[in-house]
């Protein structure tokens, strides 16, 4: 018999209130933890939390419902609560605090305008992101005027125009503002308004081949078009800055030299329209007026870069599964497929074919294969296939196996209630990985490998210098190795439809 019911009625509740007690202590010092300046800074950003809308049906139920019943005992209200450090950097609450900092930076006798939404969930920066009205491009010089003569915002806790933070592989709004739009106080008559108006994407990427990046930047792009959804336009309150109809009059500008990669594709998710380049032959002719311009959040501001090698205790992400179900739509792929196999429990091992090896890695999962019942393992090279198939083949698995590599970001795409696997290289501790199992609802498995295989220096190699994590092959005993299948595996095995007994 537990402890618990031991106890009388009353002494329960003690035990409870003293736990969630104890919760709040760690959640507080958590909170303190990450944001110890937060509370000797003036406040940056309003901080308005709207109450989120209601709707006409939901409250009609909630009316009646009280008049018949009594609520909730209270200790529920308190664990469903998400706790706002995670609410605010993974829910909801992110992208409806960056609706409410909407600032506008242009004065409103300006033919053009600026709207810039900021946020600000580390003490470190603020992440910005930027709608500009009524852009004229000029071919000659490759870039965006905007009639603009900027406000006066010293009363109010807003960076500057050209003070917006910059972000590695010289991304993010500050950068592309700079380097494609120009300021112009001078021109009062600058753009002839369409009556169908038209939205081009201004992007800058960090590179083009690393899937975690990319993603971080994609799924920062669809963060700010969910904001410009819920913003009010400044000068017509009853439409959004951007309206689902306007996704087909969408486009994508791609500023930087970087070759397309696997990923681009997924720059199109909402914008339809044909991807152009600042050398494409097709771009418009001199003083054509692009309407609205779309500087997105940098993927470098991603809260999902944040922190990551930080565990952190939240659980729970409709941002992130939100983006993971607008991937594989976009690849018409069913974000909840029927499965293949089931009941069988389906391994994928991570084949990195370049670095970072798991040594022995054929011997050990034959050595699996034989000795543990109900499961099929394959090894996929990701890098030989494309995203698509990528994709296909991370809804099909169910325990995701690799060592430490951006590989691992195929976790988003499990089904749920997966389990991750990562094999650390010694002494690695980053834990983003981790954390994304976390918000998934994933299970997360790791170990940290052994030092590799000792091999003599080559002559005159300095041996006192450190191996590189990046380029080391990684080696695991035979017998941990083994431990951590088993451990992933059999917390699956009594998941969904299987029903299987640990022996
Ligand atoms: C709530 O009660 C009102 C008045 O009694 C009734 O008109 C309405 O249909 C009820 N709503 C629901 C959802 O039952
Ligand atoms: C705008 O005009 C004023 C007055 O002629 C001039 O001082 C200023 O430099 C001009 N600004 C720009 C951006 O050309
Ligand atoms: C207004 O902007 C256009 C387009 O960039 C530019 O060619 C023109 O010189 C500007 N006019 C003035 C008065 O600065
Ligand atoms: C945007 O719309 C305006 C007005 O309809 C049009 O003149 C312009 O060519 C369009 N620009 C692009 C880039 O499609
Ligand atoms: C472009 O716009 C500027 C400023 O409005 C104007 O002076 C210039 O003649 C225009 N050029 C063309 C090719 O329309
Ligand atoms: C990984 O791929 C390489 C190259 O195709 C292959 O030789 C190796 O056996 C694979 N490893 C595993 C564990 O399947």
């Amino acid at each position: 018999m537990s402890l618990v019911s031991l106890l009388g009625p009353r002494q329960r509740l003690l035990r409870i209130g003293a736990s969630a007690i104890c919760v709040f202590f760690v959640l507080f010092l958590f909170t303190a933890y990450q944001l110890p300046l937060a509370h000797q800074e003036q406040p940056l950003l309003p901080d308005t939390h709207p109450e989120p809308p209601v709707e006409d049906g939901q409250s009609n139920i909630d009316e009646n419902a009280s008049e018949v019943a009594f609520d909730l005992p209270p200790e529920y209200t308190e664990v469903t609560e998400p706790p706002p450090f995670c609410a605010d950097r993974f829910g909801v609450s992110y992208l409806r605090q960056l609706r409410d900092s909407a600032t506008e930076y242009c004065t409103p006798e300006s033919p053009s305008g600026l709207t810039c939404f900021h946020s600000k969930t580390t003490t470190s920066r603020v992440d910005t992101f930027c709608l500009a009205r009524g852009a004229l491009f000029d071919q000659v010089d490759k870039s965006f005027t905007l009639g603009c003569s900027l406000r006066d915002l010293s009363g109010q806790s807003v960076p500057r125009y050209r003070e917006f933070t910059n972000y590695w592989y010289d991304t993010g709004p500050g950068r592309v503002l700079e380097e494609a739009v120009r300021i112009n106080e001078n021109n009062s008559s600058l753009v002839v308004p369409g009556t169908v108006p038209n939205y081009t994407l201004l992007v800058k990427r960090e590179g083009s081949n690393n899937i975690w990046h990319s993603l971080m930047e994609i799924f920062s792009m669809t963060l700010s078009l969910d904001v410009l959804r819920m913003a009010k336009h400044p000068s017509e309150p009853t439409t959004p800055l951007f309206a689902t109809a306007d996704i087909e009059n969408t486009q994508v500008l791609v500023l930087d030299d970087i070759a397309d990669g696997p990923y681009v594709d997924l720059w199109t998710l909402f914008a339809p329209k044909p991807l152009l380049r600042m050398n494409d032959p097709a771009l418009p002719p001199l003083n054509t007026s692009f309407e609205n311009l779309i500087i997105p959040l940098s993927g470098g501001g991603n809260t999902l870069w944040q922190g990551d090698w930080e565990i952190h205790t939240c659980d729970d992400s409709p941002l992130l599964q939100t983006f993971s179900r607008r991937v594989l739509n976009h690849f018409h792929l069913d974000p909840d497929p029927p499965r293949e196999q089931l009941p069988e429990i389906v391994i994928t091992f991570i084949n990195r074919t370049t670095t970072r090896h798991l040594i022995n890695a054929e011997e050990y999962f034959a050595h699996l294969e034989s000795e543990l019942p109900h499961i099929r393992i394959q090894s996929i090279d990701f890098a030989a296939i494309s995203f698509a198939e990528q994709l296909a083949v991370a809804q099909q698995t169910d325990v995701l196996v690799g060592v430490h590599g951006a590989g691992l970001t195929h976790g988003i795409f499990l089904p749920a209630h997966s389990a991750m696997v990562e094999i650390l290289p010694p002494s690695l501790n980053h834990k983003g990985f981790r954390n994304v199992a976390a918000l998934l609802g994933h299970s997360y498995f790791s170990v940290h490998a052994s030092q590799s295989v000792p091999q003599p220096a080559p002559e005159g190699q300095d041996t006192s210098k450190k191996p590189d994590w990046h380029q080391e092959d990684v080696f695991l005993e035979k017998d941990i190795f083994m431990e951590l299948m088993n451990v992933a595996i059999k917390s699956l095995y009594n998941r969904g439809s299987r029903n299987y007994d640990v022996q």
